[in-house]
């Protein structure tokens, strides 16, 4: 292992670290507004914005968050076999440096063509920057998922401050500044990579299948990789409900804070795109303690594979919907027909729970259980489920306008709870196809390459 390291990592953990803070403050800050843009008055209004009904707004931003992730997928290949996972990522920043700058044109071409760049930029830069983070370590070595619980605190210290300033910047005085500020995040990310390469000479530069002119490779996979392949697809099902109803956040829960949620706290309105910051503040807050938390929980001998943690985690997301149905409860009694805003506080507190539970622990064990080869292309599939779950989300926020708040939250929940539990009833037979890969081999031993 190199020597190159810092508080116990290596240091190109922290490169890693700080380049995607800054792509996750693009990202969230620009998504923070972005249903709020759509659907702000185009007339009359100091800060005009596109002036679409609450359903087309969720449409698009459905489209939009699960083209993110989907692209992902051909992110993967194109590090599999033409640049390597580092050079994607240069190639992804440069997109999002130029996409989230032409976003802060003020013009309808300029918005759909921002859009498509940053679709493209993410692509090419989340999962294998996300991959890089696993290259940084050999097999079986204890501190991987650690060091995705560090890399995930860093997105969340990106998605905290995004929302509030490029919230504030976009929704209480221009959009357009607020994107601006978005690209300006960004920016700085890509300084971060380009000066930190030093430290990341090691990884991301394989290109396992180079595309080479006349070849045509075979894909011979091991029994063991197989079952690896299957076990991985199977809790992908579950991941796609989590992010269905997690993703409700930025679109119908954003909507609904805005027109729903009493946001008047001691005298003051608080932006609804302020909400937004919520789910990464609770990251912050309780990422470590939880990575200890399961660490304890392993010291006592109890369950505790990424795929139990996952099931678990499902279900803990949907019991915030139960409280958002007490909020819907809630404005059917009261004079103004809105909510207290602490039911929000609880539901992101619980989705946050379920979060940590799934998210870093999904990336950590595709690391862990794919092929080198097929790393980067198992990040894209993983990238590809958080999309099409982030679609449903979408979805799930359309439905609402017909449905009403109160049964779709109740439904979501519902889905939530049936799907965590099936993968927790299934979890022995499903460890037995990780063939061990999940396993931590030794708390302190510094384990050897295969
Ligand atoms: N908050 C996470 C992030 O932005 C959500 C996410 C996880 C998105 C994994 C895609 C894949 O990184």
């Amino acid at each position: 292992m190199s020597k190159d390291t810092l508080w116990g990592h290596p240091k190109g953990l922290y490169i890693l670290f700080f380049t995607e803070m800054w792509e996750r403050f693009s990202f969230y800050g620009m998504r923070a507004i972005l249903a709020l843009y759509l659907t702000a008055k185009s007339r009359e209004t100091d800060n005009p914005g596109l002036g679409w009904d609450d359903a087309s707004a969720l449409e698009l931003y459905g489209w939009y968050t699960m083209m993110v992730y989907v692209m992902s997928v051909p992110g993967g290949l194109l590090a599999d076999r033409l640049l390597g996972q580092k050079k994607s990522v240069l190639l992804g920043g440069f997109l999002l440096c130029v996409g989230h700058l032409i976003l802060a044109y003020d013009a309808l071409w300029a918005f759909y063509t921002g859009l498509v760049f940053i679709v493209l930029g993410v692509g090419a830069l989340k999962p294998n920057i996300s991959s890089m983070v696993g290259g940084l370590y050999r097999t079986g070595d204890p501190r991987r998922d650690t060091a995705f619980t560090i890399f995930y605190i860093g997105i969340n210290i990106g998605a905290f401050s995004a929302p509030l300033l490029v919230g504030y910047l976009g929704e209480v005085i221009n959009w357009h500044y607020g994107f601006g500020l978005a690209g300006i995040g960004m920016a700085l990310g890509q300084v971060v990579y380009l000066f930190g390469q030093k430290h990341l000479k090691d990884v991301g530069n394989f290109i396992p299948h180079q595309l080479k002119p006349g070849t045509n490779e075979r894909v011979k996979l091991t029994k063991v990789e197989k079952d690896r392949l299957i076990v991985m697809f199977i809790s992908f099902a579950v991941v796609i409900v989590f992010w269905g109803a997690y993703e409700q956040a930025g679109g119908l829960m954003n909507l609904y804070a805005k027109e729903k949620i009493d946001r008047e706290v001691m005298g003051f309105t608080v932006p609804a795109s302020f909400l937004q910051s919520l789910h990464a503040f609770f990251v912050i807050l309780i990422g470590g303690p939880m990575a200890y938390f399961w660490v304890w929980w392993r010291q006592r001998g109890k369950e505790s594979s990424s795929l139990f943690k996952m099931g678990l985690g499902t279900i803990i997301t949907g019991t915030g919907f139960v409280l958002l149905a007490g909020a819907a409860l809630e404005t059917m009694e009261t004079a103004d027909g809105k909510a207290a805003i602490w039911w929000m506080f609880g539901a992101y507190l619980l989705h946050v729970v379920g979060e940590l539970s799934i998210s870093p622990v999904a990336l950590s064990f595709i690391t862990k259980l794919s092929p080198a080869k097929y790393v980067s292309f198992m990040m894209g599939a993983y990238f590809l489920v958080t999309g099409l779950g982030n679609k449903l989300a979408g979805l799930v926020g359309e439905a609402a306008q017909e449905a009403g708040e109160l049964t779709i939250f109740i439904s979501v929940f519902a889905f939530c709870a049936l799907f965590g539990l099936l993968l927790i009833i299934f979890v022995k037979k499903l460890k037995k196809l990780t063939h061990g890969a999940d396993d931590v081999r030794d708390e302190k031993a510094v384990v050897e390459p295969e």
